[in-house]
């Protein structure tokens, strides 16, 4: 239905892709992985005509083509959820779900009745709940996704593509998504599938293309014979073992405590403390008010209600400057508009929070600077053509590892983390799971929101669950598993 032939395409002197041939078929979902990096979403943004290879070709149904831009992509049956979003935040949801393609009236001005009623039955029949007269940018993250993802479903395209769908979605919109994902398949459609997340990849994904450093490594029949590991293998190179990493022993006293913390409509009379050394999870479904709780103890919220204490004494946490003055530092899950400052170079963005750190008499260390910086992106293995690479070119993935160096950097010793490796290769989580293990043992205290369980599991010892604002239990990972905590999270 869809397929490259020997498309390459630079950014300056990195070269993105190199020769990618690569085919999907009408009712297949075709999974395209590989790491941060890779050439993913180059790949994906060359077929849907927002970027124009160097050289190569396009071809529909066996006849090339040339794809002008993003529209003429629609056009030609080729739709596309991107990996960041697009979505004017200004514009309601029935707005954006239908932007450059407004029904009109006999006048020709836009018909907002037929807008807003085509766009809450589209919704009802994806049966996604949205409100589709709220404006984008008062959505959360999930719910931003649902939009796009609705967008992109709105025209009946043959051809769709889905650049990390599932990175912020929760279990029941993800349950949903498969489910139409599904139904698309069975009419016949071609649907590629952009993920970093296995487990998702081996539950819906018919046949799996990996992409090496801009090239296509193979592609595998996804028939039950196929081993996970093969394809880690496969996207990392040899010699990628997976390591378990021990959960870190807690010992120190406590660095953080939180007493019957409320903010009206997000949160309610949440309690917890947070030892050094600690990784205390915080689990539950997209909505159960983590985000919200996070960013009222860093300040970036008010609470009505509760108090913070930072090493025994009552904190009063008014603003992130004041957090971070009480070494309490916090990686946003929205890394594209509240973590990093995508305009600037890789390197600024880094230091913007520790800039004092490298300054003497009031003029800055330059060369200290860099060298910190160069050293930080190493060890996150951050893959760039530089730290002065503007953050905006670095791949979705890498921008994310480019966050946490941030924050990592600072001398918190609380770290609030929601959602650190959503988006992030196998690879790079393993390496961020060994750090923040690591944070764990040199006495941070580390709170840790995601929505793996498993990852929860794995790296906590122990685990808060909440479910629409209120804690419903305080759990002991090693007594405890996903069944349990998926319970008490619905
Ligand atoms: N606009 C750009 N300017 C310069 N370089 C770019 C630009 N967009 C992508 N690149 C580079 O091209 C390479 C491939 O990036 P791409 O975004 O396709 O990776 P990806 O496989 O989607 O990774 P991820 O899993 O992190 O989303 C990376 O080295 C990236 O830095
Ligand atoms: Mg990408």
């Amino acid at each position: 239905m869809l397929e490259t032939r020997e498309i390459t395409k630079h950014f300056g002197g990195t070269r993105a892709l190199d020769r990618v041939s690569f085919a999907v078929r009408p009712g297949e979902v075709h999974a395209l992985i590989g790491e941060n990096g890779a050439g993913k979403s180059t790949l994906m943004k060359i077929v849907s005509g927002a970027l124009r290879p160097d050289s190569g070709t396009i071809h529909i149904e066996g006849s090339a083509i040339r794809i002008e831009n993003p529209h003429h992509a629609l056009q030609l049956g080729i739709s596309i959820v991107h990996q960041q979003s697009s979505l004017v935040p200004d514009l309601t949801v029935a707005e954006n779900i239908f932007l450059g393609r407004m029904p009109k009236t006999k006048l020709g001005l836009v018909d907002w009745k037929t807008l807003y009623c085509d766009a809450a039955a589209l919704l009802r029949r994806l049966e996604f709940s949205l409100d589709v007269h709220r404006p984008a940018g008062d959505l959360d993250a999930a719910s931003q996704q649902v939009t796009e993802i609705a967008r992109a479903l709105s025209v009946s395209a043959q051809v769709l593509i889905m650049d990390e769908p599932s990175a912020v979605l929760g279990s029941s919109e993800l349950d949903r998504l498969f489910k139409i994902i599904r139904k698309l398949r069975a009419d016949g459609k071609a649907i590629i599938l952009v993920s970093h997340r296995l487990q998702e990849i081996f539950r819906i994904s018919d046949r799996v293309t990996v992409l090496k450093d801009g090239r296509i490594v193979g592609t595998y029949a996804l028939d039950g014979q196929l081993d996970p590991t093969f394809l880690i293998r496969k996207m990392v190179g040899k010699g990628w073992v997976e390591r378990s990493l021990g959960i870190p022993e807690a010992t120190g006293g406590e660095l953080l405590r939180i007493e019957g913390l409320t903010r009206k409509g997000a949160f309610e009379n949440v309690s917890f403390r947070l030892n050094a050394g600690e990784i205390l999870g915080l689990a539950g479904l997209v909505g159960a008010g983590r985000t919200d709780l996070c960013k009222a103890i860093f300040g970036a919220k008010s609470h009505d209600g509760g108090r913070i204490y930072v090493e025994g004494r009552r904190a009063h946490i008014r603003s992130p400057s004041n957090a971070l003055a009480h070494g309490v530092a916090y990686l946003s899950k929205d890394r594209h508009n509240e973590g990093l400052i995508l305009c600037l170079p890789i390197g600024t963005n880094i230091t913007l929070p520790i800039l004092r750190r490298f300054t003497s008499r009031g003029f800055l260390r330059l060369g200290h600077e860099n060298r910190f910086v160069d050293a930080m992106m190493d060890r996150m293995n951050i893959r760039s053509t530089g730290r002065r690479q503007l953050t905006a070119a670095l791949s979705g993935g890498n921008q994310q590892k480019a966050a946490l160096t941030k924050w990592l950097s600072t001398q918190a010793r609380i770290f609030l983390l929601d959602e650190p490796t959503v988006g992030i290769d196998v690879g790079a989580k393993s390496q961020i799971h060994r750090l923040v293990a690591e944070l764990a043992n040199n006495g941070a205290a580390i709170l840790l929101v995601s929505s793996e369980i498993p990852e929860i599991l794995s790296l906590c010892n122990r685990i808060v669950v909440m479910s629409k604002g209120r804690v419903m239990g305080h759990l002991r990972s090693e007594k405890s598993n996903e069944e349990e905590i998926l319970q008490l999270a619905t």
